[in-house]
């Protein structure tokens, strides 16, 4: 628990700490870094100097006047925001002169401004309050009636956060916040003099504005003019707890702040490594989920799948679950159960999974959603690197000058990151952004790609090999670099192959559909970059060729020696706050923790000591193989904890085919999720509000959870797995998380020196964190490559089996958005409806006007997989050919058109290529119907009005 406030140092630290500089402020000698701005050198010994305009997560604007100060030999009095220190400088923060002029400052902002500071929501939050106190305001000679705003009604349009302008001081923090923290640009300061006020794009509502609503406006804002709804409702906040955001795999650190178990707000923390004090809506407003109405609050069990939901106790589902595993396996054999992992659950909960179905149910049969986003990475960077992880820190961005995204869209999908990466770009950086749609990044406010190739769904390798071609026939290779850190006979062997003709850009801008002068531009940016960064995400993976692109990106890398500092690499965005923690914490089928073989007997060993159990050296099932071998009778028991595999993975039709043949599905989770349909228990979970843990986000960075109210429905989620196993005949006997983190770290070699104890000392930790790096490693393959020498593996294009034809002539390709998060469930339940209240399918105007389809008229869209329906926008963001639609929303069924078809390596499920028709519809499918009418017989319980989903 901490204090609410963090220190605000009023301008941002210097850059370089190189160079350091001695001044006196108010008679003590300061030592500071060069650049640095006397409010800032002055806060260092803590000296707090009156401020409104500044704070410092922005650049000083120097518009307020309350921060002037003295300086011996200089005229006048400077802003202390604006002005850097100097050697030798002497600097006076109060005297006579400055607190009258202060206080004239003051007394004009006051006489501004609405009197109503006991019923205001931000009383005893207020930096106008804190100022007026600070300069002694004892007298206001205006008088009260300032011909300011107090007469402008309010925009409590968006849903999160209210603006008064009434209360605004036109100190234009927001504006500022908007531009160089969230980079949207969506705030001006409209009118002149006293008629100035904060507008949104052309002086429209925050709702209908350009705003994204990340809050960081509402957080810079000093008054209570731009403020959160549940601060206005609640009251101010009295303790706060640090914790990680749940959602995506930037991982951002905040504050939950708190008023005894109430969360009154979120807020971005200034010292979190990953996010630097900034958040996107969901973190920052969309956690009202964890207390909605529809979490499902108690243990429940079936007989059968159409019987109506009973309410049991802990004691009695658990029980329930494990006789009928142990009867299914008494009956079908050991192998015919096993378990899925969440990316969403901490590192401790998934670690503890695996190890009930390891040495609790005797096989290997686990497996986790990175089957279905990035299990490509994993292999690709492995074979190719030697560590199945991103190279980066989210730092390394500010150190790139050009920057390549491949199949990913940050502003909707990791939005934090995004704005890191923007505020780059606006510094000078060049961007090359290879996707089929034209998503923000091509284009945005004081953004533009150098670059889009906007290639057809499926042809990322033959792109990436064109690009290499090109690297590699105009003499761009970095000779000195593969030479000394990678394999140079397998180069050559790779170089030879990628400089044949058919590689040419000319060659594959056939099979691309990209112009062979923009291949070829593109590669050579990259390749001549001083420091060349390449982000990716799962328009890379989510294909039948995945991981050979994974490989080909890291091909290019090496090629190009963009590896090993900062600026450089290749980063996978990852979808799940921790997937890459759900990955090391040996999820799949073939892997113990920390990516080692479940055939090597001397890792297999260790485990057997500590676990007290015989391990099976076979891999076990992946996800579609379970269910394969549910249709065929071999496997009868699946444990999920926190995944919809019946909304997120391919193939609905097949999943739900191998769900319903199983004798016990036992789902664990916030809510009747789709899956839950075809439950016989439902164990109920704990949001990431109400238990302790850890995160790994996309960085490779170890973050706290940390529990700020009691789990709701009795038992966090790790001690649901424990009971489980305990019921099981497995005996597991944790008191805390921290105790399955210190056996996470005996076991696995990138982990040795990770604990609870480390983690609060230095707020987080990038594995591997060992003896050859106690404080964890921000950028990987430094002097070696984790392998040794690096790899260069053939990447051979081979088209995808799903193509266009005359009955499907068009490419589905699904993606995410801003405001909703995967299958949506969490999303769905908090006021981000607004946003996206549906799935729609994008389709260029060329398409629809073949089709007779009208912007927001209903579709049906079909594949040779099922066919669902939903409703159209026409927009060029699309090219002709090509089809876009989001998954987060259960009625769409978006995963019954996407086919079997998946990676060749890892089986990671080929989203971003079906081949589809688009016709006009009639209404919802007939399975569509009748999924419907299961959904809603499935989620009675008894004595309970029906569940709403
Ligand atoms: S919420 Fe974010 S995007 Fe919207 S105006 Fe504020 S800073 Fe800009
Ligand atoms: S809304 Fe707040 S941050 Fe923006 S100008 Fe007004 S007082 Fe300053
Ligand atoms: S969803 Fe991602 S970017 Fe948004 S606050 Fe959470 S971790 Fe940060
Ligand atoms: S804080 Fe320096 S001028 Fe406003």
């Amino acid at each position: 628990m901490s204090l609410i406030r963090e220190i605000d140092y009023g301008t941002p630290a210097a850059r370089s700490i190189a160079e350091v500089v001695t001044l006196t402020i108010d008679g003590f000698a300061v030592i500071v870094p060069e650049g640095t701005s006397i409010m800032r050198a002055a806060m260092e010994v803590g000296t707090a100097i009156p401020k409104l305009c500044a704070t410092d997560m922005l650049n000083s604007f120097g518009s307020c006047r309350l921060c002037l100060v003295e300086i011996d030999g200089r005229p006048g009095m400077p802003a202390s925001c604006t002005t850097p220190v100097a050697a030798g400088m002497v600097v006076r923060t109060q005297t006579e002169r400055l607190k009258t002029v202060r206080r004239g400052v003051m007394e004009l902002y006051i006489s501004d401004h609405p009197l109503d500071c006991l019923t205001c929501a931000a009383n005893g939050d207020c930096e106008l309050q804190d100022m007026a106190g600070a300069v002694g305001l004892r007298e206001v000679r205006y008088g009260y009636d300032g011909a300011g705003h107090t007469h402008e009604a309010k925009d409590r349009s968006n849903p999160y956060f209210d603006y008064d302008p009434a209360k605004c001081i036109v100190c234009s923090r927001c504006v500022r916040a908007c531009e160089e923290v969230q980079g949207t640009f969506a705030l001006t300061i409209e009118g002149r003099g006293f008629d100035s006020r904060v507008s949104a794009s052309a002086h429209e509502s925050f709702l209908t504005s350009e705003c994204v609503s990340c809050g960081a406006c509402v957080q810079a804002c000093p008054t209570a003019t731009l403020i959160e709804k549940s601060v206005i409702e609640i009251g101010q906040p009295e303790h706060s707890v640090i914790t990680t955001c749940a959602y995506c795999g930037v991982g951002c650190s905040f504050k939950a702040e708190m008023r005894g178990e109430e969360v009154v707000r979120m807020v971005p923390e200034k010292s979190g490594k990953a996010n630097r004090g900034h958040s996107c809506v969901k973190g920052r407003f969309a956690w009202g989920y964890a207390t909605h109405r529809d979490r499902i609050l108690s243990p429940m069990t079936r007989e059968k799948i159409t019987d109506p939901w009973r309410e049991v106790s802990w004691e009695t589902a658990i029980y329930h679950a494990a006789s009928k595993f142990k009867r299914i396996q008494a009956k079908y054999g050991k192998d015919s159960i096993g378990g899925i992992t969440s990316s969403r659950c901490t590192n401790e909960e998934t670690y503890l999974v695996q190890k009930l179905v390891r040495a609790g149910f005797g096989n290997n049969n686990v497996d986790t959603c990175a089957r279905v986003c990035h299990s490509p990475t994993g292999y690709g960077l492995k074979a190719t690197f030697g560590e199945s992880a991103g190279t980066q820190d989210f730092d390394s961005v500010e150190h790139a000058d050009i920057i390549m995204i491949v199949g990913a869209n940050p502003t909707d999908g990791h939005p934090v990151f995004a704005s890191r990466m923007k505020k780059r770009l606006r510094e000078g950086a060049r961007l090359i952004v290879v996707d089929p749609r034209r998503t923000d990044s091509v284009r945005s406010p004081h953004i533009e790609a150098a670059y889009h190739l906007p290639l057809l769904p499926g042809t990322n390798v033959a792109m990436l090999t064109a690009m290499a071609h090109v690297v590699v026939t105009e003499g761009l290779v970095d000779e000195a670099f593969v030479r000394s850190r990678c394999e140079w006979d397998e180069f050559q062997e790779w170089a030879a192959f990628v400089a044949d003709a058919r590689h040419s850009p000319e060659e594959v801008a056939r099979i691309c559909g990209v112009s062979a002068q923009l291949i070829r531009e593109a590669a050579r940016l990259y390749a001549g970059a001083r420091n060349g960064a390449i982000y990716y995400g799962l328009g890379v993976t989510e294909h039948s060729q995945g991981t050979s692109t994974v490989m080909a990106i890291a091909n290019l890398a090496m090629a190009t020696g963009n590896i090993g500092r900062p600026g450089v690499g290749v980063s996978p965005l990852r979808g799940q706050n921790n997937v890459q923690g759900s990955c090391d914490m040996g999820s799949f089928p073939h892997e113990l923790p920390g990516y080692r073989h479940v055939s090597d007997s001397v890792t297999r060993g260790a485990f057997e000591a500590l676990w007290g159990r015989k391990l099976d050296d076979e891999p076990g099932l992946r996800i579609p193989n379970m269910l394969d071998a549910a249709v065929t009778g071999s496997f009868m028991g699946l444990y999920v904890q926190g995944e919809d595999i019946a909304q997120s993975d391919p193939n609905t039709q097949h999943i739900v085919a191998g769900l319903s043949a199983m004798e016990c599905v036992v789902v664990h989770d916030l809510f009747l999720n789709e899956t839950a349909n075809y439950a016989h228990v439902f164990l109920p979970g704990s949001s990431f509000l109400e238990k302790d843990g850890t995160f790994t986000n996309a960085e490779r960075r170890i973050q706290r959870v940390r529990k700020v109210m009691a789990p709701k429905a009795g038992l966090a989620d790790w001690e649901a797995t424990m009971a489980l196993s305990n019921a099981m005949g497995y005996k597991m006997t944790y008191k805390h998380p921290s105790e399955i983190m210190d056996e996470i770290a005996a076991l696995t070699p990138t982990f040795t020196g990770v604990s609870y104890a480390k983690l609060d000392e230095l707020g987080s930790i990038q594995w591997p964190c060992n003896e050859a790096a106690p404080e964890g490693t921000p950028v990987m393959h430094i002097d070696e490559f984790v392998r040794g020498r690096g790899k260069f593996v053939i990447t051979e294009y081979i088209a995808t089996d799903e193509r266009s034809t005359r009955r499907y002539p068009l490419l589905l390709t699904t993606g995410r958005i801003l405001s909703q998060y995967n299958v949506g469930a969490q999303t769905r339940r908090t006021a981000n409806v607004v946003w996206h209240g549906e799935d729609r399918l994008e389709i260029h105007p060329y398409d629809a006007e073949q089709r007779g389809v009208a912007d927001g008229g209903w579709v049906k869209l079909e594949s040779r997989a099922g066919a669902t329906t939903l409703r159209a926008s026409i927009t060029d963001r699309v090219a002709p050919g090509v089809v876009y639609t989001t998954f987060h929303h259960p009625e769409t069924q978006a995963n019954v058109v996407t086919t079997e078809y998946s990676d060749w390596a890892t089986n990671c499920p080929e989203y971003k290529v079906t081949a589809v028709q688009v016709s006009l519809s009639n209404g919802p499918t007939e399975w569509q119907q009748e999924y419907e009418d299961h959904s809603h017989a499935s989620r009675r319980i008894a004595g309970l009005a029906e569940a709403a989903d």
